[in-house]
């Protein structure tokens, strides 16, 4: 098993889930993923992280991002723990949840690191782009909950350099100012891409408005 990194294409799968078998190149077709594994069902932060999830489907959606977790529990343990997390997190589950019981795609995703967690998976991100293009991951041990927001904030990032070729700085926020990516140096383009103009802090530092998304 090769280690995945960024660039490299999201390996295809066939796998069981709450909505059914799953080919996940044709389910993702050209959309944005977030593809996560979470330790176990019926733990304390897994639950808390799938309600967050589910809360925040119309901000995945506004972003043309489907959401889709993964645990190496069975299908009917995860079906059985959606109920309670309607009820302790008042969201209702709207995504897959792959039922990896023989490990096949958490193990294509080296999503278990048994020096952290025996047996079972890390709290892995992927961020996969509608080329199913591997643009972001993240991992977080089982004791961390994930902060939802800030895959939120990524795939924001990832977007606006796709469309408009700028980067976000530090700590960036929505509506915040953002970098010229460096690789742009043509005058004519850049007065094109940016008719409002840009704050040159140093030639290699570029501010300018976040354009609209
Ligand atoms: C949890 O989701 O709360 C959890 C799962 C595995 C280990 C520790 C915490």
């Amino acid at each position: 098993m090769a280690t995945l990194r960024l660039g490299d294409t999201a390996p295809d799968f066939e796998q069981d889930s709450t909505e059914g078998p799953i080919a996940f190149h044709q389910w993702a077709g050209k959309h944005w993923v977030v593809l996560f594994s979470h330790p176990a069902d019926f733990t304390p932060v897994c639950t808390t992280e799938l309600g967050r999830t589910a809360a925040l489907a119309g901000e995945f959606a506004r972003r043309d991002v489907k959401p889709i977790a993964l645990s190496v529990d069975p299908v009917e343990s995860h079906r059985a723990w959606v109920g309670d997390i309607q009820e302790t997190q008042g969201a209702t589950v709207n995504f897959p949840i792959l039922a990896d019981a023989d490990r096949k795609v958490a193990t294509l995703y080296d999503m278990i690191h048994p020096n952290s967690l025996a047996n079972a998976t890390v709290r892995g991100v992927f961020i996969i782009d509608p080329d199913k293009v591997i643009r972001a991951t993240l991992t977080y041990p089982a004791s961390t909950g994930r902060n939802f927001d800030e895959i939120l904030r990524v795939i924001d990032s990832l977007q606006l350099t796709d469309a408009y070729k700028v980067a976000t700085p530090a700590n960036w926020q929505a509506g915040e100012d953002v970098v010229i990516v460096p690789s742009l140096q043509d005058p004519a383009e850049l007065a094109q891409r940016f008719p409002k103009g840009y704050r040159v802090v140093k030639p290699y530092l570029r501010m300018t408005a976040q354009p609209h998304r």
